[in-house]
């Protein structure tokens, strides 16, 4: 992992008066880590999403845990690609093209002969307006492999699933989940240093987890 931070991006970032970036200096007395903030402030949605996931469930059936990779296939690709976009500088920082999830989603969608192509795509993706938001959002990505240890241990007990049979997505790193979580935790923080402005780290992981938590409401 890169100790420096390039936050120099293709297209140029938006200007500080424009609502994008902050325009107030830091408050160090009332300053948290960044980390704690994102952990504190976006509890309750990941409860929410926690709560909408039968992942853990010992009745679930293998139809209904391929129709949820299904969806989380139509969530990570257009995000995945959207973060290419708006910011690859900031993704070869944090060693990204090692992290995604988005071919980890299609091979257990071709475990289970599901076609990517006919699936349906969210359209209502977080919006991505600046780095710092695009941080909140690739914490809430990266935070979900800490999950996926918990879920790939209960998929291999309930539906004899592994990373080979179709459960890639949930085991993600394996055995090297906690390491590979504190190099991304170490980037993070390094960072949210460097840009100096945590309100918007906030609300583009709050903004992130909104997004996926629509997305999988029923409709
Ligand atoms: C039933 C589904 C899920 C379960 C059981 C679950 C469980 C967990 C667990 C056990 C942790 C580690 C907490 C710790 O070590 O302190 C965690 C962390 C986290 N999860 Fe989930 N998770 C689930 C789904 C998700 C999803 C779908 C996302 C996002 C797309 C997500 C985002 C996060 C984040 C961002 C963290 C890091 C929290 C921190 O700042 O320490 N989780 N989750």
């Amino acid at each position: 992992m890169p100790t420096s931070v390039d936050l120099e991006e293709t297209t140029p970032p938006p200007a500080p008066d424009d609502g994008s970036f902050c325009a107030t200096p830091r408050n160090n007395e009332v300053h948290r880590s960044i980390r704690l903030r994102l952990r504190m402030e976006t509890a309750s949605q990941h409860s929410a999403l926690e709560a909408r996931l039968p992942v853990l469930d010992p009745d679930l059936a293998v139809d209904v845990y391929q129709n949820l990779i299904a969806r989380f296939w139509g969530f990570y690709r257009p995000l995945e690609q959207r973060l290419l976009t708006v910011a690859p500088r900031l993704l070869r920082s944090c060693e990204y093209a090692s992290r995604f999830k988005t071919p980890l989603l299609v091979r257990d969608l071709e475990c289970f002969g599901r076609l990517p192509g006919t699936l349906s795509q969210c359209r209502g993706l977080p919006e991505l307006a600046s780095l710092p938001k695009v941080l909140g959002c690739l914490y809430v990505i990266e935070g979900s492999t800490l999950g996926g240890q918990v879920i790939s241990r209960y998929l291999k007990i309930y539906l004899g699933l592994t990373r080979e049979s179709g459960a890639a997505f949930f085991t993600g790193y394996g055995a090297s989940s906690a390491r590979r979580w504190r190099a991304f935790g170490g980037f993070l923080t390094d960072t949210a240093d460097a840009l100096d402005c945590d309100e918007l780290i906030v609300s583009g992981a709050v903004q992130t987890f909104d997004a996926f938590n629509n997305w999988l409401a029923p409709t």
